[in-house]
């Protein structure tokens, strides 16, 4: 878990979770460079996603969020990640929008 900044949201979501204060973080999610570019990427994340469905059941969290490495923003903006107004290279789903790309409940 982390927290994030409400304030560095976009108006609609802040008014949403204004009661919450931390989001699951997606942290380390790596591929080999000799494996780069074969899907794999986007199935650990899918899978990580995955995970905190599950997790999200026992420790309610609004929010996925993750701290994206130079480059590599345009990766999570694919599968639907946006990034925080103050903070650029991080970048934040809500769990709705997980939960309905996923087909989860
Ligand atoms: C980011 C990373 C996990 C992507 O893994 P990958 O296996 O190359 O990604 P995939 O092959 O599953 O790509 C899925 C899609 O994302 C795209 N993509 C992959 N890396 C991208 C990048 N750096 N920028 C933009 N798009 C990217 C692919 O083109 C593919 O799109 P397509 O389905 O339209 O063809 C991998 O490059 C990596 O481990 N990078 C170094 C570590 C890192 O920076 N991790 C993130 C820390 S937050």
């Amino acid at each position: 878990m982390i927290p994030f900044n409400l304030d560095a949201l976009p108006e609609k979501l802040q008014k949403k979770h204004k009661n919450a204060q931390t989001g699951g973080l997606i942290a380390r999610l790596a591929v080999d460079k000799d494996y780069a570019r074969q899907g794999y990427g986007e199935w650990v994340l899918i899978d990580a996603l995955k995970k905190l469905c599950t997790a999200s059941k026992t420790v309610a969290f609004p929010l996925v969020i993750v701290d994206a490495k130079d480059g590599v923003i345009e990766f999570y903006q694919k599968f639907g990640f946006t990034p925080f107004l103050d903070t650029p290279n991080k970048l934040f789903i809500s769990m709705a929008d997980v939960r309905a790309s996923l087909k989860l409940q």
